[in-house]
């Protein structure tokens, strides 16, 4: 590798972009101009989705118009032969797994699947965006041997969403925490996810395919399967008595901690402090914040020892876990905010498209001479 080169495209700026702004220096990240701490007080996701896609807010009529698109039964639902191929995986499939092939799949039942229009990919944006927590949710209600819950046309798609994983309905204190999730996990500038999207849209393929590579570099632990790693942390430790002790012991082993550390932010991420907040609201609502309190601990630990801050995947895995939901299904729910963050990068792609294709500097031999195979 050439000398000035630091490996992971460390600091490289591959493209311009008007979608994402990150600030990794003072802690801000920014959609379309708008502070994503001023989009958690005053927004909703939907209202971020139009956002992201649209590149200014909408007037109320738009975003009626928007709201009525994403929420509607006909655009949420599977269709059935999606659902009998769901039936068909072996019960052990992780759910990222199945995000994964689900929406592979649903490219072969879309109507728009080949056109890359700007309008085509839009309309396909809107299907994949309403489908994915219907996909996410099928497989929970599947895997249990629980009948599936019909996605509610009245209800936001975060609080339809858990409706449709738990049944039942939802409190406003669980709809508005899942809603600032999904508003603070929609985009993040060129994370490894959205770059594999603009990848795949670089060839000129379609939004599927960009969205499924997207899911497969989502998956990783360094990437979103870190809220996934983090509650198995959690898990582990036990209880806040054994929290200091055993982070101690992690680092002085030179252990990765999950939830920790950024390749952009040098000081805590902006997005963790929401999450933080509302983790210990509903820990306190569910009546066990020792998710909360070993977290705690932890991140005044690794900061103090290590000075490296928290991410936006400490947190996030306590809030959902006081909700019911699974541990496996953190990194899917990531995925259902960030799926708009992807469509907007692959429309933005194939409105100024290259293809995408760096270059190597060869560190192999260059002149090896064949040896037949009897004589080797
Ligand atoms: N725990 C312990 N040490 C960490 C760490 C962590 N979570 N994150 C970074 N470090 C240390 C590394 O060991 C390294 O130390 P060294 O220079 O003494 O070897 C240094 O900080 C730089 O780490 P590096 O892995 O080169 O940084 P990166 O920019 O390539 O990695 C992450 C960024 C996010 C992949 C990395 O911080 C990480 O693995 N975090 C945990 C996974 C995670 O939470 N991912 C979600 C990100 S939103």
């Amino acid at each position: 590798m050439s000398s000035e080169a630091k490996g992971g495209l460390e600091d490289v700026v591959v493209s311009t972009s008007d979608i994402c702004f990150i600030d990794g220096r003072e802690g801000r990240l920014v959609y379309r101009g708008y502070d994503v701490n001023d989009l958690v007080e005053h927004s909703s996701f939907e209202e971020v989705v139009y956002l992201l896609w649209h590149g200014s807010l909408p007037s109320r009529k738009e975003l009626d118009a928007h709201v009525k698109a994403l929420t509607a039964t006909a655009t949420r639902k599977l269709p059935p032969g999606l659902l009998a191929l769901l039936r068909a995986l072996p019960k052990k499939t992780t759910p990222m797994e199945v995000l994964r092939t689900g929406v592979s799949a649903l490219s072969a039942f879309d109507p728009d699947a080949t056109d890359n229009s700007r309008e085509a990919t839009a309309r396909k944006a809107v299907r994949l965006t309403a489908q994915m927590p219907t996909l996410v949710a099928a497989w929970e209600r599947i895997r249990r041997g629980k009948p599936l819950v019909a996605p509610n046309p009245k209800l936001s798609l975060a609080a339809n969403c858990l409706a449709m994983l738990r049944g039942g309905r939802p409190t406003p204190l669980e709809v508005k925490t899942f809603d600032v999730a999904l508003i603070l996990h929609a985009d993040h500038e060129f994370n490894a996810s959205t770059f594999a999207a603009r990848v795949t849209a670089a060839t000129m393929s379609d939004l599927h395919s960009a969205i499924t590579s997207a899911i497969g570099a989502l998956k990783g632990p360094l990437h979103g399967g870190a809220n996934e790693q983090v509650m198995r942390m959690v898990e582990e430790i036990k209880s806040p008595a054994r929290a200091e002790a055993w982070i101690r012991k992690a680092l002085a082993d030179k252990a990765r901690v999950m939830g920790f550390g950024h390749r952009v932010y040098r000081v805590e991420d902006p997005r963790a402090k929401h999450l933080r907040r509302l983790a210990t609201e509903l820990g306190r609502q569910a009546g066990n914040t020792s998710y909360v309190e070993i977290l705690n601990t932890v991140a005044r630990v690794v900061t103090e020892d290590k000075h490296i801050y928290p991410n936006v995947d400490l947190y996030s895995g306590a809030a959902y876990k006081s909700m019911g939901i699974p541990t496996d299904q953190f990194t899917p729910i990531f995925a259902i905010s960030r799926v708009a963050g992807w469509a907007a990068h692959v429309m933005e792609q194939h409105a100024n498209n290259r293809l995408i294709r760096p270059r190597a500097e060869y560190t192999g031999p260059t002149h090896a001479t064949y040896v037949p195979i009897d004589r080797r």
